[in-house]
């Protein structure tokens, strides 16, 4: 395998000769991130997936992510650099279990978030994103209850912010709960001038401490158009390498998380992903993303009802 400025430029050629196109997620690595056609949050991705044009999704996220993409673009290769990417949320919720809440709640919509995998999409009325979930659920019919399913603390959050009564799957993101609100409000106390921002991933008391919640992305657009100078970050710290690039002069300080040996939170599914792997690939163009067809258009019906809702 080719090293340094060499792996950049063959990593650089194969996307040229097999006309492939580079997804990658703020969490990846931030060499990936440089080197990727797109960079987004989860809904911007899935955007990107079905609309292009490239024989070869390359996916840099975690698995949910790249499936996603293959539920949306079937006629392209979707490859992601590691299989084992996956995630603690998709990882804790099964079709299966779903299906028994709709047992227990028969008049309930089940509304998922997209951190999940194909079958438990496919037993799903729709999809949110930590982008459009509001929005999305403001728009369900206000006479039938809500299973908000898998992220607790985001449905938490939401039912809060919509005033919608939710019964929560009890799961949840490691990386995001890892967050130490005492430490957080000791952080606040030692920077007065600071701005503490999170992601809805990230437990109750957290988001309480927070002078701005929101996706990804949100964070992003907040930190470079906020006048503060001084923001303290509480969501995977992927996401400072481009704050870093689109705020420069702003003073950006990783949230800190329960284990005292760590100053940051990052997500080792994410980190799964190397540039190595990336190389590896793309050149034998494994591991590869593949799912039945019955199972596909399944899953595919809540996520284009989501779709649908937030043009
Ligand atoms: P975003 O959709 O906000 O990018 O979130 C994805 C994710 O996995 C957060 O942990
Ligand atoms: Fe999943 Fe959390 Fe990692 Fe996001 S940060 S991919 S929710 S484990």
């Amino acid at each position: 395998i080719p090293q340094g400025e060499e792996l950049v430029k063959a990593i650089l050629k194969l996307k040229e000769e097999k006309n492939a196109v580079i997804l990658a997620h703020y969490y990846q690595p931030g060499e990936i991130q440089d080197i990727a056609d797109f960079l987004g949050d989860s809904l911007q991705l899935a955007r990107q997936a079905k609309d292009t044009n490239a024989d070869m999704i390359v996916f840099c996220g975690v698995h949910f992510m790249a499936e996603a993409a293959k539920i949306l673009n079937p006629t392209k290769k979707v490859v992601l650099p590691d299989t084992m990417a996956g995630c603690s949320l998709a990882d804790g919720c099964s079709g299966e279990g779903l299906r028994k809440m709709r047992e227990q709640h028969p008049n309930a919509l089940i509304a998922t978030y997209i951190n999940c995998n194909a079958e438990t999409k496919a037993e799903s009325d729709i999809i949110v994103t930590s982008s459009n979930a509001e929005t999305v659920i403001e728009a369900l019919p206000k006479d039938r209850p809500i299973i908000f399913a898998p992220d607790k603390n985001l449905g938490r959050y939401l039912s809060k912010k919509t005033g919608r009564d939710m019964i929560l799957w009890d799961g949840s993101c490691v990386v995001h709960e890892a967050f130490s609100m005492e430490r957080i409000a000791q952080q606040l106390a030692d920077n007065p001038d600071a701005k503490l921002i999170a992601h809805p991933e990230s437990e109750e008391a957290v988001l309480k401490l927070a002078h701005f919640i929101g996706s990804t992305s949100a964070l992003l657009n907040y930190v470079e158009k906020d006048d503060c100078q001084k923001f303290i970050i509480a969501t995977e710290e992927g996401i400072l390498h481009e704050m870093r690039k689109r705020a420069p002069h702003k003073e950006l300080i990783p949230a800190l998380v329960f284990d005292e040996s760590c100053n940051c939170s990052e997500c080792f599914y994410m980190k799964r992903n190397t540039m190595e792997k990336l190389y590896l690939c793309m050149k034998y163009e494994l591991p590869e993303i593949l799912i039945d067809e019955e199972l596909r258009l399944k899953a595919l019906k809540p996520i284009e009802a989501m779709l649908d809702l937030s043009k």
